[in-house]
């Protein structure tokens, strides 16, 4: 399964994502079928949105409430949320590609962020990013055919003082050499 590789920028996936026609974007959520958005996720979105005046400024935290659960988001869920908070599919769409933490196609169960940034970059990345591929047996952008690790590039964790760096999931891991890699990967099953 494989995800397009997020740009060193990090505003975004790459590859172009498909956009969905106009005359399905437009028709009501019921008659789509989608999964509507939960009334757990709605609390939540609720919650945020009393702290900004603006629905734009909720879309960041209604799509990690939807991550949350389904482990990435689809179009349909990012429609509910563009419904719920009465915006447009694409407003909400841009939003979710300028995060490169939102994740617009299936994932494995551990995302490893590996940071290409100019620290990282200088004190080893690519050797690591070698290991990594040939220990997990996928490229860049890519999943393990486990479902256990989806493997992307990242820009800059703010780690750079413990170069070379990585995130996986929540977490971020610094110092790290392959060994150390080969260590932090066996706690993630
Ligand atoms: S350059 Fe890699 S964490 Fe900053």
């Amino acid at each position: 399964m494989g995800v397009s590789p997020m740009s060193s920028t990090g505003v975004g996936p790459v590859a172009k994502k498909k956009k969905l026609p106009e005359t399905r974007a437009r028709r009501p959520c019921h008659e789509m079928g989608s999964i509507m958005l939960s009334d757990e996720v709605k609390k939540e979105i609720d919650a945020e949105a009393r702290h900004y005046p603006q629905r734009r400024a909720v879309v960041a935290e209604a799509l990690k409430a939807v991550q949350a659960r389904r482990g990435w988001v689809d179009d349909e869920s990012l429609r509910d949320v563009a419904d719920y908070l009465g915006l447009s599919f694409d407003e909400v769409d841009s939003i979710a590609t300028f995060y490169n933490l939102i994740f617009r196609q299936p994932v494995g169960r551990h995302v490893i962020l590996i940071c290409d940034s100019v620290s990282c970059y200088l004190t080893g990345y690519e050797k690591l990013l070698d290991h990594l591929k040939k220990k997990l047996g996928i490229a860049l952008g890519q999943t393990t055919a486990d479902g256990r690790f989806t493997l992307l590039p990242n820009a800059c964790l703010g780690l750079c003082e413990q170069a070379p760096a990585m995130m996986i999931d929540n977490e971020t891991y610094g110092h790290l050499t392959a060994a150390r890699i080969d260590e932090i990967l066996g706690k993630h099953e």
